[in-house]
């Protein structure tokens, strides 16, 4: 977390795999901000200077060896937990930036037009009092097809967290967000204007951008009337989300059911993706394809839970072995059809103020477990009123 500290302090930088001309506009960006070298550290001298220097920041060039620099990160990670990992590239390449928060890297600039977030990167890196352990979880939440129940789940399930959680909800779907309508919220700030502030994220300005629901839930949500969207790209998503990170233990995130940049780039740095899936045959087979898109994003099949929502296993067309038989997986847990789901949702209230003894709210609950501890709380599933959660198969 960010302290106040003496602005007299200046970060020691170790630059890797970047020429003259590079070295020059990072010199320029950060003037008295930081302690550079004369000049770049190669790819292969970079384990042995940064086990030397132990620097604050490394920031690594994306152009002269892309791979070299992925490999290098969790390396120099490894060497040294606080050190601070920034890309530089002279394109914002939406795979590379990926890949790179992927491999650990906390930034990704383009010089000269990230030149503040690269001031910004450098100047937290000495004023930060931990490193990754002070992250909250991120959850991304995503539907397998619209109207699969994403935004039901992501509100109701923060919902389940608050009393004793910091947890704040993310509207990631930028085309039409709903998270505010379900909190029957009217907010005064929203994701549009944090993005006109990004370059001056930080946790204090988020907190002026996040509406604080009786709940104790706080959501970044998107504005209530349809504005000129703009496209979103996955630098300014992992801004976002590393912001919220740092400032709640849980951050759960309404990726609608778009395949865009947004889901794309919350998938990645994700702890957890609960993929949504209808009981239909449109939501199954999305929900496979969905599946074999992470696997060829390297995403970790234990990071995904599969959630089947508004099932409902006497008016089903399948059974649920027909379900797991067809995903070629598990299905981690299920949410019942309920008809109080809909009333919660037409009048803009938490499912669990409308009935917390229905059975889509007693699952509901039972999932706390799943994003808490990756698996479904076994008195739960004792209890639970569904018997397949014995199956369940522990992430
Ligand atoms: N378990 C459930 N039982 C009955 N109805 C449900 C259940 N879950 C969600 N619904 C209903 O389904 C509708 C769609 O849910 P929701 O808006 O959360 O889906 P979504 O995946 O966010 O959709 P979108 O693609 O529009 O973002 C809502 O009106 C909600 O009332
Ligand atoms: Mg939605």
């Amino acid at each position: 977390m960010r302290q106040a500290g003496s602005t007299s302090n200046v970060a020691s930088v170790v630059v890797i795999g970047v020429d003259s001309r590079s070295m020059g506009q990072i010199r320029e960006t950060l003037g008295a901000e930081a302690t550079l070298p004369a000049q770049a550290t190669k790819y292969e001298d970079a384990l042995a200077v940064v086990r030397k220097l132990r620097p604050d920041v490394v920031i690594a060039g994306f152009d002269q060896d892309y791979e070299e620099a992925i490999r290098l990160a969790p390396q120099l990670l490894a060497e040294s937990g606080r050190v601070q990992l920034v890309a530089l590239s002279a394109h914002a390449d939406s795979d590379r930036i990926r890949a790179a928060m992927r491999a650990g890297y906390r930034e990704f600039v383009v010089l000269p037009d990230d030149a503040e977030l690269l001031r910004q990167a450098v100047h937290e890196a000495i004023y930060q009092e931990g490193g990754d352990e002070d992250h909250g979880e991120v959850v991304t939440i995503w539907g397998s097809k619209g109207g699969a129940g994403a935004t039901f789940l992501a509100v109701n399930l923060a919902a389940e967290l608050s009393p004793v959680h910091r947890v704040c909800v993310v509207d990631l779907d930028f085309s039409m967000g709903d998270v505010a309508a379900f909190l029957d919220i009217n907010p005064a700030q929203t994701m549009s204007d944090l993005l006109r502030n990004l370059h001056k994220i930080d946790e204090r300005m988020l907190a002026g951008h996040v509406v604080v629901h009786p709940s104790k839930i706080h959501a970044l949500v998107q504005p209530t009337d349809l504005e000129q969207r703009e496209e979103i790209k996955g630098d300014t998503v992992m801004r976002i989300l590393t912001t919220v990170a740092r400032s709640y233990q849980y951050c759960l995130v309404d990726c609608g059911s778009r395949l865009d940049e947004p889901a794309l780039t919350a998938a990645t740095v994700a702890d957890r993706i609960l993929l949504v899936s209808s009981p239909d045959v449109p939501g199954i087979k999305n929900t496979w394809r969905r599946l074999q898109l992470l696997e060829k994003l390297g995403i970790e099949k234990s990071r995904i839970h599969v959630i089947l929502n508004r099932w409902d296993k006497r008016d089903a067309p399948f059974s649920l072995a027909d379900v797991e038989q067809n995903l070629s997986r598990k299905v981690d847990a299920s949410v019942a059809f309920d008809r109080a789901a809909t009333r919660a949702v037409n009048e803009g209230k938490l499912l669990r103020d409308v009935d917390k003894k229905c059975a889509a709210a007693r699952d509901i609950e039972s999932l706390v477990g799943l994003v808490t501890d990756g698996e479904i709380s076994v008195e739960k599933r004792a209890a639970g009123p569904i018997g397949w959660f014995s199956r369940f198969s522990g992430g």
